[in-house]
């Protein structure tokens, strides 16, 4: 049983992880514990660190209640307005104008499992797989209900969070801000790891101490967005890449988002993460529920790998669902690099034609399939086909296609219209706007309202009809542009401040609409690249559009930096054409494959135009690919290196008998003696190098390494190295 309650005391144990609360005598909830898992005792607050009291400033308890102050005591989900001064959870307005909410026990319950959170994404457990505490809050003056959910997973050290707040008052309550996870921790010995980044440059690491004072990763952009990720871990200023303290935090959620920290003056730390209130309400009348977004909590006393490696495990096994959870997508061509919108039938059987010479499975029709789209100012909303690309339409292309041993995969961008379409003649209020104000376009395109049902249901008519018009087995989503003037045209002004979050609910529901009716169909996420990379688009998609840069080179960080939260099976990482459309870089196409192979694997270019020998190349790889996806997909991923002259990284199979090394030589130095340690190896097994048959001990790769010079490595040259554990 990984939770234990017992005299006001809450013990959850996960495997490898331990959260410890308890009730204070006058009902408060204070945070004792996080961190390495604890045996099961008789705790009490006075055995957790002290935390300071400074009573000629900060206000007391009104009555005697064991904690010297709220403005100093670890609270588990802080309020606004009673001398906790530090950034609170949830902030909401009652009947008498102010924030101020005292949230008190009121009763909790344990069972079995996990509970689903309507209409949103979470990761998802069987009853035996995990265990649910759920602790009632409750403030008496609105009778505003919140109840904190955690379950706690037996098999991962994973605790997920989510909150629900129930109107239990007679008036009606307008939420402000309502976080999914709040945690505070006793001292500051935390730098703070998060991923930053831009449209085609998404997912950068940086670790840097966290301050006194706050911090703020987050997006208003109404999708999680390239620019900040909606992942942080908090990283012991000792820890490593494989050892020292590692706690990840990932938000399951697409839209607008914030994740604060805050240092206290006496170095306590606190970490808040949920829906971004910049351009949130939410009015509950009474009676009324509303659910956030669920937070996962991953500890790792195995540094960041290990933290990586338990979000992969996760989100693999309890958030990817559907038939392709468990199976090796297929290798694709996409024809966007290969064609941009220029390509008819005859264009894509060419390279599907050549596709299927090489072996690889299926084709990807891109961006201009439909309406009037010749570039990239019209048409999106009309989803018909366009009979002068496609004369005997989508049937005819796919049974071709099929009849070539290919499957059919197809682009959309359903929360998209253009001003200059025939949607937006007909239906000028579908986009998202604000009356008397210009719309703003980016890339000549406006956001569909997504909140509205009539609008769900028109995309999901329009699709529906695509998908069952022809044999299509996988669809591409994209996502093209951010936010701005977001108003919806059916909702009240006193309810403009939910059209985010309703966009977000509409949108998910939309997905799970397709999926309930297309149950095999492969989806891919995708916004303008990696602009929407995370755990709320992997509850629909099992993988996404690693980013619009498939210049190998750059792909090193962005995909290492991706793997901090993301497993590589979910990123999608094709063989792009040199010069790279990007950069303008040249790199070998060996290279090209084997940082392509690192997550789910594809093409990016006009086959038709490949030399014989890099049709030969491209066998090779997609030959290789079928061995390496399962691995690829459950083995343990290690970042072993990434430098500005050698970045390598290795995946050892879930039964350990595998190992696959990948190291890229981004670039060449004249000294060039490069040699790579591997992880995740036993110490006395041996493992034989496939390709030159020698044997090593797993001590010898690892502490000693593999010396490459020997593949004289040079400019963007790299190398896969693949062993097998001799039995
Ligand atoms: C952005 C995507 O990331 C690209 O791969 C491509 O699909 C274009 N959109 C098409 O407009």
């Amino acid at each position: 049983m990984p939770i234990f309650a017992y005299d006001n005391l809450f013990q959850l144990r996960s495997s490898g992880s331990s959260l410890l609360m308890q009730v204070t005598p006058a009902g408060r909830l204070v945070h004792l514990y996080y961190g390495h898992s604890l045996p099961e005792g008789d705790y009490t607050l006075a055995d957790f660190p002290p935390t300071p009291s400074q009573p000629s400033i900060s206000p007391n308890s009104p009555e005697p209640d064991g904690i010297d102050s709220v403005g100093t005591a670890l609270s588990e989900y802080p309020t606004f307005g009673l001398g906790d001064f530090r950034p609170s959870a949830i902030q909401a307005v009652g009947e008498d104008g102010t924030r101020v909410l005292d949230l008190r026990y009121h009763c909790h319950k344990i069972y079995p499992g996990k509970p689903r959170i309507p209409g949103l994404p979470a990761t998802y457990a069987a009853d035996d797989e995990a265990e649910t505490l759920e602790i009632e809050l409750m403030d008496d003056p609105t009778g505003l209900i919140v109840t904190l959910v955690y379950t706690v997973f037996e098999n991962h050290p994973v605790i997920t969070r989510s909150v629900k707040a129930f109107n239990g008052g007679q008036k009606p309550i307008k939420l402000l801000r309502i976080d999914s996870l709040a945690l505070d921790l006793p001292e500051n010995r935390y730098d703070l790891v998060h991923l930053w980044g831009c449209w085609a440059m998404e997912r950068t690491p940086e670790r840097t101490p966290l301050i006194h004072g706050g911090m703020k990763i987050s997006s208003t952009r109404g999708a999680s967005s390239h620019t900040h990720n909606p992942f942080v871990a908090l990283v012991d200023h000792e820890a490593t890449e494989e050892y020292g303290e590692a706690m990840g935090f990932a938000f399951v959620y697409s839209g607008s988002f914030q994740i604060q920290t805050e240092v206290d003056f006496a170095g306590q730390v606190r970490l808040l993460m949920g829906l971004n209130p910049d351009n949130f309400s939410w009015t509950l009348n009474p009676g009324e529920q509303f659910n956030t977004p669920e937070g996962v909590m991953v500890y790792s006393d195995q540094g960041l790998g290990g933290m990586s490696r338990a979000f992969h495990k996760l989100f693999s096994h309890n958030l990817i669902r559907g038939p392709w959870r468990d199976k090796d997508r297929p290798i694709l061509v996409n024809n966007w690099e290969a064609t941009y919108f220029n390509f008819n039938e005859e264009k894509l059987l060419s390279i599907g034609r050549s596709a299927a010479e090489l072996g690889i499975e299926m084709l990807v029709m891109d961006d201009g399939w439909f309406g009037k789209r010749d570039d990239d100012h019209s048409s999106l909303g009309d989803w018909f086909v366009d009979h002068h690309k496609l004369p005997e339409g989508l049937k005819s292309l796919s049974d071709k296609l099929h009849e070539m041993g290919l499957k059919m995969g197809i682009w959309f961008e359903p929360e998209m219209i253009s001003p200059d379409s025939d949607l937006y003649r007909a239906h000028p209020d579908w986009a998202l706007h604000i009356p008397g104000r210009p719309n703003s376009p980016s890339r000549w395109q406006y956001v569909l309202d997504m909140s509205r049902q009539d609008v769900q249901d028109y995309l999901f008519e329009r699709m529906s009809d695509i998908l069952s018009s022809a044999k299509i087995e996988y669809v591409k989503w994209d996502f093209n542009r951010n936010f701005s003037e977001v108003g919806s045209a059916l909702l009240p002004p006193d309810r403009q401040g939910e059209v985010e979050h309703r966009y977000m609910l509409g949108l998910y529901s939309l997905l799970e609409r397709i999926l309930t009716a297309f149950p095999e169909l492969l989806l891919e996420g995708c916004a303008g690249g990696g602009g929407r990379f995370d755990a709320g688009m992997l509850y629909y998609a099992p993988q996404i559009w690693t980013s619009d840069d498939t210049d190998a080179i750059e792909r090193l960080t962005i995909q290492q930096g991706t793997s901090y939260c993301y497993p590589p099976s979910t990123m999608s990482a094709h063989v792009s054409a040199c010069p790279n459309h990007q950069t303008g870089r040249v790199t070998p196409f060996k290279t090209r494959g084997i940082v392509a192979m690192g997550g789910s694997f594809g093409y990016e270019l006009d086959l038709t135009k490949l030399s014989d020998e890099e049709k030969e190349e491209v066998k090779r790889q997609v030959a290789l690919y079928h061995e390496l996806a399962p691995v690829i997909r459950n083995g343990d991923y290690y970042r072993l290196e990434n430098s500005p002259t050698l970045a390598a990284w290795e995946t050892v199979s879930a039964d350990g008998t595998e190992v696959v090394a990948s190291a890229v030589v981004p670039m060449a130095r004249i000294v060039n003696t490069h040699f790579v340690r591997l992880r995740g190896l036993e110490e006395e097994a041996s493992y034989r190098d496939m390709d030159s048959g020698k044997v090593y001990s797993g001590g010898m790769l690892m502490h000693a390494g593999i010396n490459l010079t020997p593949y004289r490595l040079r400019d963007r040259d790299g190398v896969m190295i693949r062993l097998k554990k001799v039995e």
